[in-house]
């Protein structure tokens, strides 16, 4: 992990500097002194078009009486934001991978929130996968200073880096070839976290899966060769003002199951336990920052595969709460295992329960590949909205009609597990709707975001870590601090 803190007196040196610059070249003292001293740059910034607009970044090497190998400008345009502040640092980290130490007065820009976000962006930036290359270039910064920064600054960077941390453990569960994270080995990986991080764990094993009635994780898992598991994680501190319950969905690898996907639509499909790591990182953080809220994290975890003995077209699953769904097309399995995880989280009680899932092709449809659906009765919507928002998380309220509920009307059991083409995210929603009861439910369809198909600001391609970064700012919200 990557190390910030302040400077220390008299320490100028560092391989490079990253440095905000507001709209028309508005710069900070520390971009006044290195222009000063580095005459020929609005030259080249003349050239490069550079004035500071958002999403604009220049890297220069610093000549000679800079303390600085290389200087790297970033536009935050008129009014920036936490998020921009994100992702200048984003933006900083990946432009200076080969760089050991990097400085920077991001968090000085004056934004509300703007340490967090330096020590997030930064460690976000950083990320690389690089487990499978046999020569792997990941970044070689190891450290972050903070020029003058304070105190409070650097604990707020480190809070930041805390939530990264968390981000990054599900980008590297997402980034895992299905092959190497079956279900008992997502399990172990739960295991290894409770440990570290002081929770309760249970995991259930096919026979306790079928003992306790978890009848859609049952059935989806019944053509793959891997056993599944389901996943609970409980963070119980004293002090605790509320009780969330988060469930992610946690298909390994999802081939469709008898109603095989084709080839294409199967290449990112290790992605689809992107709600499952969304969950274990967003705990990871929650317990690690101290959060004053009761955390339980449900993750059913199995692979949806087609073998000899899947479950088939027209075959109908009971699922823990009692109520029976008709598997018309086995594709439509995230639902099914969400059904008996949201039921578990129910029975207990919780003042809220969100749920993370890749659910649907039609919620990519609709919002594209950054932007996630949510699904939910007001109140809570607004608050998973206000908090995604909060937290730099694109989220976008969708509704759930009720007279769309006969869209999943079953002639033979309560209800079927597809609906028409049209509205395919809403109807999805509306099944899962059904395995709640009275708890306040807010359900996010990350399908789209869940993967970045190329690289932008804090963002790396392949498995984003989405839905981490919301359920933390969530639990942060619930308990007051
Ligand atoms: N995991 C997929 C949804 C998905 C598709 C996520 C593309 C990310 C990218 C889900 O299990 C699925 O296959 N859904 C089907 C449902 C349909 C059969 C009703 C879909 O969206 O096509
Ligand atoms: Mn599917
Ligand atoms: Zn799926």
């Amino acid at each position: 992990m990557i190390e910030i803190r302040g400077n220390v007196e008299g320490e100028e040196t560092a391989d490079a500097v990253v440095l905000g610059v507001g709209a028309d070249r508005a710069f900070d003292e520390a971009g006044r002194w290195v222009l000063e001293r580095m005459p020929r740059l609005e030259r080249v910034m003349d050239e490069a078009e550079f004035t500071g607009k958002v999403g604009q970044s220049l890297s220069v090497a610093g000549s000679g009486d800079v303390p600085y190998g290389r200087v790297v400008f970033i536009g935050l345009g008129p009014a920036p934001d936490a998020e921009q502040v994100r992702r200048a640092a984003g933006t900083g980290a990946r432009a200076l991978m080969k760089s050991v130490t990097v400085a920077t007065t991001l968090h000085a820009t004056g934004v509300e929130g703007a340490p967090e976000a330096v020590g997030l962006g930064f460690a976000l930036g950083t990320y690389t996968f690089t487990r499978h290359k046999t020569e792997p270039k990941p970044s070689l910064t190891t450290t972050l200073v903070l020029l003058d920064g304070s105190e409070d600054d650097i604990a707020a960077a480190h809070r930041g880096r805390s939530i990264a941390a968390g981000v990054n453990l599900a980008r590297d569960l997402i980034n895992t070839p299905a092959m190497e994270k079956a279900p008992e080995a997502l399990a172990q990986v739960a295991r290894d976290l409770s440990d570290r991080a002081g929770l309760r764990i249970r995991v259930f094993d096919e026979a306790e899966i079928v003992a306790e009635r978890l009848g859609g994780l049952r059935g989806v898992s019944l053509g793959a060769s891997n056993p599944p598991r389901l996943v609970e994680l409980r963070y119980e501190p004293d002090d605790a003002k509320g009780f969330v319950a988060f469930v992610g969905k946690g298909i390994v690898f999802d081939s469709g199951g008898l109603s095989i996907k084709p080839a294409d639509g199967m290449e990112t499909m290790k992605t689809d336990m992107s709600g499952a790591a969304a969950v274990f990182g967003a705990i990871q953080v929650i317990a690690e920052l101290g959060l004053p809220v009761k955390v339980l994290g449900i993750t059913p975890l199995t692979e949806n595969m087609p073998g000899g003995s899947a479950m088939r077209p027209g075959d109908v699953l009971e699922i823990r709460n009692g109520k029976t769904i008709e598997v018309l097309n086995t594709d439509a399995e995230g639902r099914l295992v969400l059904a008996d995880g949201l039921s578990l989280a129910a029975e207990e009680g919780p003042d809220l329960i969100i749920d993370v899932a890749t659910l649907t092709g039609a919620c990519k449809v609709a919002l594209g590949e950054k932007i996630a659906g949510l699904f939910g009765a007001d109140e809570p919507a607004t608050l998973v909205l206000d908090a995604a928002a909060g937290a730099g998380e694109r989220v976008w309220r969708m509704p759930l009609p009720e007279d769309y509920r006969k869209n999943i009307d079953s002639d033979v059991a309560d209800m079927k597990n597809t609906g028409p083409r049209w509205g395919g995210a809403i109807n999805a929603a509306l099944l899962l709707k059904e395995f709640v009861g009275e708890v306040p439910w807010v359900h996010l369809d990350i399908a789209g975001p869940a993967r970045a198909s190329d690289a932008e600001h804090y963002i790396q391609k392949g498995g984003t870590g989405f839905g981490v970064r919301t359920l933390v700012e969530v639990a942060r919200r619930m308990s007051g601090a």
